[in-house]
């Protein structure tokens, strides 16, 4: 026990210490530490193998610096919030310059496109990001942007929204098919003003590379580039802080994304069209994972796991939270549930479904020794009883009213948004609303999403229990093999924690 205590620690401190070491081959006591807090029955469901498999993380590697140099295409019709609908595809070369396309629609399947951004400008790769480790910050600079109108409607209307708030940019009426100026490094007039346009997304990147089903001819590389602002008008002003979904390099996407291959083939002449397809109802039963370690604004890395019962509108959530962006080093979970009812159809978010949800019963567990020292310092009954927290011991926090240290109140209502899809591969895909960008809650249908986190997939058909819920509790670790040795260090650690939970707070209070 020693051993895996000395480990965590370690684990943590090679956290605080920030961005550099993004290989980690000893996994294994973290994974020692994962098992028992997930139950031993790992191996008896599927939904727990894949949450597993998520952690083996080997097959992913991190690029740092990342070499972007290439062509990257969107892999799916994609939802900003707004809501916009888009798609891109960006080429960036060794000279250091770029050139964007950005393919915009009236429809959430992509398939009426209604306007085309082409932005060109330079990059330059910064340092590792110290904020969003495995991050890496970089600069641009635009030289010119360009936006053709595919249909004589949107030509007409946009002409005239921007001659009223984009001096010089409307000359005469304009034509579908046409590339009008919208900014230049010479010209005197900046539309990105009345369009909310900004490229701030190329501020952070992160590149990984990934061998599909072990088979070494199949890479594929994924190039996450920076959130946007959930709120439009904040865009302007906004440095990511997270991921969009991934682009493709088209040189080698997974060979079953069709929309990869239609967005590489076009230009801003012949905007990609996608296949037409139906909105899924969405159907909130069964079992859904991350499939991927989870970027949450700020320093929070997370994989989530729901079960919702559709006979009686219950739902439970899993949330594993980690230090590192590969989702190997734990240092809480938080198990949540509660009810939920079916609202309507959106009627501002083409093709999502309305929900409400309700938490009124959660517990914590502490993953690590520098979480657990931090729910130890606060005082009066705000998280569970005071001082009485061990690491890999869960609590129940439904009496304290949630966890203050964790910036959770119960009970808690969030105003949500849905939509269902299949994958390539038929696989159902669950995508629920993206977290106001400001770290409040949808706590209010104002703060409603208009756009969503990544999707999760469905494990399991059945909400039926799962020795999950069960064999969760209470692994006994022997905490007191930590006591001792280590106080100095572990004082770091806690100075550490408060500033990374002094964040937590900002994020998650509303
Ligand atoms: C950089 O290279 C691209 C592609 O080769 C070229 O189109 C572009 O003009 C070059 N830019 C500069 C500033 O040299
Ligand atoms: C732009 O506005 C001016 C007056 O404000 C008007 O005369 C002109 O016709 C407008 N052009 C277009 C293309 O709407
Ligand atoms: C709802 O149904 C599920 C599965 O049938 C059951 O496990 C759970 O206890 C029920 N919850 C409530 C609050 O009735």
């Amino acid at each position: 026990m020693g051993r895996l205590c000395t480990l965590l620690l370690v684990a943590f401190l090679g956290w605080a210490e920030g961005g550099s070491s993004l290989h980690h081959p000893d996994v294994g006591s973290s994974r020692l530490a994962l098992e028992k807090a997930f139950g031993r029955s790992l191996k008896d469901s599927q939904c727990q193998h894949m949450l597993k498999h998520l952690h083996n993380g080997a097959r992913i590697s991190v690029l740092m610096p990342p070499n972007v140099e290439g062509h990257w295409v969107s892999t799916s019709c994609e939802v900003r919030p707004g809501p916009e609908f888009l798609t891109r595809s960006y080429s960036f070369y060794s000279n250091n310059s770029f050139q964007a396309h950005q393919f915009y629609y009236e429809d959430n399947h992509c398939t009426k496109p209604s306007y085309t951004l082409v932005i060109r400008g330079r990059l330059r790769l910064r340092q590792a990001s110290w904020i969003i480790r495995g991050g890496t910050e970089a600069e641009y600079h635009l030289h010119r942007v360009q936006m053709v109108c595919h249909t004589a409607t949107v030509a007409k209307e946009l002409s005239q929204r921007l001659n009223h708030s984009c001096k010089g940019a409307v000359t005469g009426p304009w034509e579908p098919s046409v590339a009008y100026e919208l900014w230049s490094e010479e010209g005197g007039y900046d539309c990105s003003r009345e369009l909310n346009f900004a490229m701030h997304e190329l501020q952070l990147l992160r590149l990984e590379k990934q061998y599909l089903h072990h088979n070494p001819d199949h890479l594929v590389e994924e190039l996450f580039l920076g959130d946007i602002h959930t709120e439009p008008s904040q865009r302007l002003y906004y440095k990511p802080s997270s991921y969009q979904t991934a682009l493709q390099n088209a040189k080698n996407h997974d060979h079953g994304c069709i929309d990869c291959r239609i967005i590489f083939r076009s230009d801003a002449l012949h905007p990609p069209i996608l296949a037409p397809r139906a909105d899924l109802t969405v159907g909130l039963y069964g079992q859904w994972v991350s499939q991927r370690c989870e970027v949450r604004p700020e320093v929070l890395f997370l994989t989530r796991h729901f079960i919702f019962h559709a006979n009686n509108h219950t739902w439970e959530g899993h949330y594993y939270h980690y230090s590192d962006p590969m989702c190997k080093h734990p240092t809480f979970s938080i198990y949540a549930r509660g009810r939920y009812s079916r609202g309507l159809h959106s009627t501002r978010v083409m093709g999502g479904t309305e929900f409400v949800f309700k938490v009124n019963h959660m517990r914590v567990t502490p993953m690590d020794v520098a979480t657990t020292s931090l729910l130890n310092v606060f005082n009066g009954n705000e998280c569970g009883v005071q001082g009485s927290w061990r690491m890999g011991e869960q609590q129940d926090v439904t009496l304290t009213n949630g966890c203050v240290a964790l910036g959770i109140r119960l009970p808690h209502t969030e105003y949500e948004l849905f939509r269902m899809e299949q994958d390539a591969h038929g696989r159902y895909l669950l995508f629920n609303g993206q977290r106001p960008s400001d770290g409040s809650s949808p706590d209010r249908t104002e703060k409603r999403a208009s756009s969503y986190q990544m999707p999760l997939v469905q494990c399991s058909a059945s909400s039926q229990p799962s020795d999950f819920s069960r064999t969760e509790n209470r692994p006994h670790l022997n905490h007191n093999a930590c006591r001792g040795g280590h106080r100095g260090s572990q004082q770091h650690v806690t100075v550490a924690l408060l500033t990374f939970i002094t964040s937590l707070l900002l994020r998650w209070q509303s």
